[in-house]
């Protein structure tokens, strides 16, 4: 698969840390930090030559918005879908959650738009809002959604927290429509030797909605408030006893904590599974 430059997913995680620090410390629903969160993003694949939507919608919280990005492709019509939330909570920056996601959906987006690759499916990125109070923005998205477009969609892979400072590598066991996009993504973790986990996220996240709706999802989680057991210790490092993320949705989850190894590997983990998909026969998902 395709090498993403971690150096370029860390400075997109430099920037939504000084837009967090230049709006009192948060990107949440709601607030200037979540606006400022969405001008950045979308600037980025506006310039990259994407065809970006920004949807808005309310919440109880106040108004929020999804941006997605098309990089159209050839006569199949049929779309893969990859995505990560752009909030944060209240508390805090939301780096880890989900800066991080959001940052390495974005550079795999903007290296795949560099690539010169010419995709059989359009190639679809989501970058949700209002996520951390009850997944607003996929449900959103997945109900405005007319049938006919419901059924274009192949698969859905969700990132969310891929780069926590005491990291685990755990594949979502939770796909009730198959598990193609899960064994894709394990498959890629033992062919550049990264032992995993399954975890069951019991639908915690933006993958949720394309559940319901039927689509095969799948997604990969570096860890939150769950203890690293000695056993997880001696097969990925960091520290048994400890919490895979201690700063998980504190005031600390800043870009100096994050596990910038982590990141990079499950960033080229996108990489692999965005080249593939680009162009894979669809009957073979699920
Ligand atoms: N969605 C949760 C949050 O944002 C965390 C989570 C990530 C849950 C991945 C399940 C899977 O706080
Ligand atoms: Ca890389
Ligand atoms: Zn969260
Ligand atoms: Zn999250
Ligand atoms: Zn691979």
């Amino acid at each position: 698969g395709p090498d993403i430059p971690v150096t370029a997913t860390k400075a997109h995680l430099d920037a939504l840390q000084g837009i967090a620090d230049q709006n009192n410390g948060t990107r949440a629903t709601g607030t200037p930090g979540y606006q400022a969160s969405v001008d950045y993003v979308k600037g980025k694949l506006d310039a990259a030559g994407f065809q970006t939507t920004v949807q808005e919608f309310d919440t109880p919280y106040g108004k929020s918005s999804n941006v997605i990005a098309d990089w159209p492709g050839g006569t199949s019509g049929k779309v893969v879908m990859f995505g990560s939330h752009l909030d944060s909570v209240e508390a805090g920056p939301g780096i880890n959650d989900n800066g991080s996601g959001s940052a390495g959906v974005l550079e795999t987006a903007l290296t795949y738009a560099a690539s010169g690759e010419k995709p059989t499916n359009t190639v679809r990125f989501a970058f949700w809002g209002a996520e951390e109070q009850g997944l607003y923005g996929s449900s959103h998205y997945v109900d405005s959604l007319s049938s006919e477009d419901k059924s274009a969609i192949a698969s859905y892979a969700n990132f969310d927290m891929i780069g926590s400072q005491n990291p685990g590598y755990f594949v979502y066991d939770d796909n009730a429509n198959g598990n193609g996009v899960r064994d894709d993504l394990t498959a890629h973790y033992d062919e550049v030797g990264i032992k995993w986990e399954y975890t069951d996220p019991q639908g915690r996240s933006d993958h949720a909605a394309f559940i319901d709706a039927g689509i095969p999802t799948g997604g990969i989680y570096s860890g939150g408030e769950e203890t690293k057991s000695q056993e997880q210790a001696d097969k990925w490092g960091g520290t048994a006893g400890e919490e895979f993320d201690a700063c998980y949705h504190q005031a600390c989850d800043t870009a100096d904590k994050i596990d910038v190894d982590a990141l990079d590997k499950n960033t080229d983990t996108i990489g692999a599974l965005v080249w593939s998909y680009a162009g894979k026969d669809l009957g073979s998902i699920n």
